[in-house]
């Protein structure tokens, strides 16, 4: 089974194709798209051997020139140098102007080559090749790329601090890659799709719900239903809104809360881990304000813990360090902290909450008492 979904945007408009066991037919599918030319595969080294090498000799196969380089996926070298390294590398391959970047791998691999993509040679074509749940449903769609910047304050990371928007000219994606994919991060992405279907498919979260079992156990229709559902939500926002100035914010859910104990070594979550701890700090924020009901915020929590996800941090950790990492988020205002917050029926941008309400947040998703 294949599924086309056609997203416009400001750069061009561009296909996402889902279609398992695709990965062989890439090249000649991007033959005929742009023409053959030189391409350089960008690929998370945990699959250079295994997607990518398909990937790359798919392209062989189809009369590209294909030169090759690899990342490792962590946060820590989501950096400036690691987008310096494939700068150097598309340079000694002799990439020009005509000439295209395939990121293969999850949110990090993309969001790195794809910056490397949007900047080299002032913008040269970008394809998406999401191998991770999360980088199918959200991080290869919608054009954001990006690296985290080392804050002010200390030696942490600020997440996504420098980036661009730069369309994909194709987003490919093969459910088949998710067999080789850890459960941890299967479930990370659920994360994401939560965020979804709390924006705007209520449907979704049901779906997620009777199919939790199923969903993590890999299960190929019910993920591609999943994907299905997800990923429409992800284009519908980002077609309504490209460059994050009204509904995309609403994509941010979790996010906020989330940034701030993410690159916090000694916790060890995952981007997904995160939202979800996230999610439900901002779901408690919501109930505070009484947008939320109690038993909303509930069914948020029980839904992510029932789909393997924390829903409180795992250590404790000073809620100054926190606030601190909050206030470097860039989704910012000039009035304080932006922050996204579910409601009974979606969720809502809110600038108008208090340190104090987001420190007693942070109090709820603390490790509970022994
Ligand atoms: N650009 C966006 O709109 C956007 C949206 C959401 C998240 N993000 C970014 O995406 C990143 C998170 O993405 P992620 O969760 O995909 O993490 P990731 O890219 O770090 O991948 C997670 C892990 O899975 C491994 N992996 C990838 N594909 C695999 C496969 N098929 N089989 C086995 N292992 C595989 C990787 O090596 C890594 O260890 C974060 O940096 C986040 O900021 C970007």
């Amino acid at each position: 089974m294949s599924i086309t979904l056609p997203v416009t945007s400001m750069q061009g408009a561009y296909e996402i194709v889902i279609a398992s066991g695709s990965l062989s037919r890439l090249g000649h599918h991007l033959a005929g798209l742009r023409g053959c030319g030189h391409v350089l595969v960008v690929a998370d080294d945990a699959i250079a051997d295994t997607h990518a090498a398909v990937v790359a000799a798919s392209l062989r196969d189809a009369g590209w020139a294909v030169s090759e380089t690899t990342l490792q996926a962590q946060e820590s070298l989501k950096t400036m140098s690691t987008v310096q390294s494939i700068w150097d590398d598309a340079l000694a391959a002799g990439l020009n102007r005509d000439s295209a970047i395939i990121a293969v791998g999850g949110g990090l691999t993309g969001d790195v080559a794809g910056f490397a993509a949007a900047t080299y040679m002032r913008g040269i074509d970008l394809i998406q090749v999401p191998t991770t749940l999360l980088a199918m449903v959200d991080a290869s769609i919608g054009g954001k790329t990006g690296v985290n910047m080392p804050l002010p304050s200390g030696d942490q990371l600020g997440k996504n601090l420098a980036g661009a928007f730069w369309a994909p000219t194709l987003v490919w994606v093969d459910p088949n890659t998710l067999q080789t994919l850890p459960l941890r991060e299967l479930q990370s992405g659920l994360a994401e799709c939560v965020k979804h279907g709390v924006i705007a498919d209520r449907e979704l979260l049901k779906v997620m719900m009777v199919h939790a079992e199923a969903l993590q156990d890999g299960n190929l229709e019910a993920i591609l239903d999943l994907l299905d559902r997800s990923i429409k939500v992800k284009r519908g926002i980002v077609q309504a809104d490209e460059r994050e100035t009204g509904e995309r914010m609403l994509l941010n859910l979790g996010h906020t809360f989330g940034h701030a104990i993410e690159p916090i070594e000694e916790l060890d979550l995952t981007h997904g881990e995160a939202v979800s701890i996230g999610m439900c700090a901002a779901a408690w924020c919501a109930v505070h304000l009484g947008i939320n009901s109690q038993g909303g915020a509930e069914e948020l929590v029980q839904l992510l813990a029932s789909l393997g996800l924390p829903t409180r941090l795992p250590k404790s950790i000073d809620i100054d360090g926190l606030w601190d990492a909050m206030r470097f988020d860039k989704k910012n205002v000039e009035s304080g902290v932006r922050l996204v917050l579910p409601t009974c029926e979606s969720a809502v941008v809110r600038d108008d909450v208090s340190e104090q309400v987001v420190r007693e947040a942070w109090t709820h998703v603390m490790p509970s008492p022994a």
